[in-house]
């Protein structure tokens, strides 16, 4: 097992009811900016719940952070902050509203020129301005972690950034929540949760047994509950399974002591910014190739994965390996995810090429657990997913 470190300081305030809690997480003396995403929250009644609980407090709204967050609309909200002296951000939200007020926390504090310098030359962030969420959408485990992802649209780029001043202060986690998410957004929460598991854990093998339990527990949870929770988003355990499961997928934990991949993020981000085709979904484009490229690398992994979480008992390691593979896939489109990317554009030729360049001009020149992907494999993994 690898030397490491760890520590999460995010409050977890989790069950039926809870956000009435954010009344005594907040500092009554704070000037609170609550900021959510298109409107989901005024129809479902969670709005209300936030509202009511905070009655008390001195709150000032920011609202239409859309998904994907993006970079103009968050510079709009930064100006509110300052003009306003804010000095505590609620975000209620998915992964894109909590990702866009981690931005702020960020941006908030900052004193240099150019916020995006944040983005592009991955300026850590050690300090942010305090911020609590109110998770609406279990699928990133933002509401647990100190990363954000960012979208620019005139650039049609989409970075991510981070460090340890962005983890939430607290963050509540009611799964009677998922109620009101539409159908193919609860699909996407399963396929980005057991996603990063995957990228966690589809390494090779390190001897850290309880590391790989833990991330082989998390799949074969989301496996078990996903027909229950697309069935009946209603049934509170099925719900509560399913979001506690998506938070545990991303929250540090899995990681630690264990080589991690991250290479199917990051040309699945690159769809997002070319195609915006839905975060979630790029992965599912990406995975099977990257496995399949990347097979001689990862197929004691892999094999391992196929024995443990779908019960292939029987064959050679690459045998169990392949069958690993195909059941993911398999697993992904009968929740109806397309794992083609010529499923979701037309305009799919040349994209391998465009991504492999643009990795070469970040110097992003070894991705994966081993740090040997260069731009010319990442070309090759992406065309395999056409
Ligand atoms: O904007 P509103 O009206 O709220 O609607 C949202 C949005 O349209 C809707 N929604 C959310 N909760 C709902 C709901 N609709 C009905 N009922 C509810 N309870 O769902 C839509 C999608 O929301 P979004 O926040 O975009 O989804 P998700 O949570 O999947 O977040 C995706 C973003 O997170 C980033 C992705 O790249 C993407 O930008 N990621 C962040 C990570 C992190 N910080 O650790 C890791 C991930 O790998 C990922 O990259
Ligand atoms: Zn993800």
């Amino acid at each position: 097992m690898n030397t490491f470190e760890f520590k999460n300081p995010t409050k977890i305030i989790f069950g039926k009811d809870q956000i009435d809690q954010i009344k005594n997480e907040i500092p009554h003396d704070a000037k609170v900016l609550l900021l959510y995403g298109g409107g989901s929250i005024k129809k479902n009644g969670i709005y209300e719940q936030v509202t009511k609980a905070l009655k008390t407090h001195n709150v000032i709204e920011f609202a239409g952070i859309p998904a994907n967050p993006e970079y103009a609309i968050l510079m709009e909200a930064l100006k509110v902050i300052k003009e306003e002296q804010v000095t505590y951000l609620l975000a209620v939200g998915g992964g894109s509203v909590i990702d866009g007020t981690k931005f702020l926390s960020a941006a908030a504090l900052y004193d240099g020129d150019e916020p995006w310098d944040i983005l592009s030359k991955n300026i850590r962030t050690l300090e942010g301005m305090p911020f609590g969420t109110v998770l609406t959408l279990p699928a990133t485990g933002s509401e647990m972690n100190s990363g954000a992802v960012i979208t620019r649209a005139d650039t049609k780029e989409k970075l991510a950034m981070g460090g340890p001043g962005l983890f939430p202060v607290f963050s509540v986690l009611d799964p009677q929540v998922i109620q009101s998410i539409p159908h193919h957004q609860l699909v996407n929460g399963i396929t980005d949760a057991f996603t990063h598991v995957l990228e966690q854990y589809l390494t090779y093998p390190t001897g850290a047994y309880l590391q790989d339990r833990f991330s082989e527990s998390i799949l074969q949870t989301l496996i078990e509950v996903a027909p229950q929770v697309l069935k009946d988003p209603a049934d509170y355990n099925a719900a509560s399974n399913f979001m506690w499961s998506c938070t545990m997928a991303l929250n540090g934990l899995i990681q630690k002591g264990v080589p991690s991949d991250w290479a199917v993020h990051a040309m699945g981000h690159e769809l997002t910014a070319l195609y915006g085709i839905d975060h979630a979904r790029t992965l599912a484009v990406i995975a099977p190739s990257h496995y399949n490229y990347n097979f001689e690398a990862k197929k004691e992994k892999l094999a391992q994965y196929g024995e443990r979480v779908w019960n292939i008992t029987t064959g050679s390691t690459e045998d169990k390996a392949h069958a690993a593979i195909e059941k993911t896939e398999a697993f992904f489109n009968e929740m109806g995810i397309d794992t083609k990317l010529s499923q979701y554009t037309k305009d799919y030729e040349g994209t391998a090429e465009i991504i492999s360049k643009r990795f070469k001009a970040r110097g992003w020149e070894g991705l994966g657990e081993h740090q040997n992907l260069k731009p010319e494999d990442v070309e090759k993994i992406v065309k395999m997913a056409y």
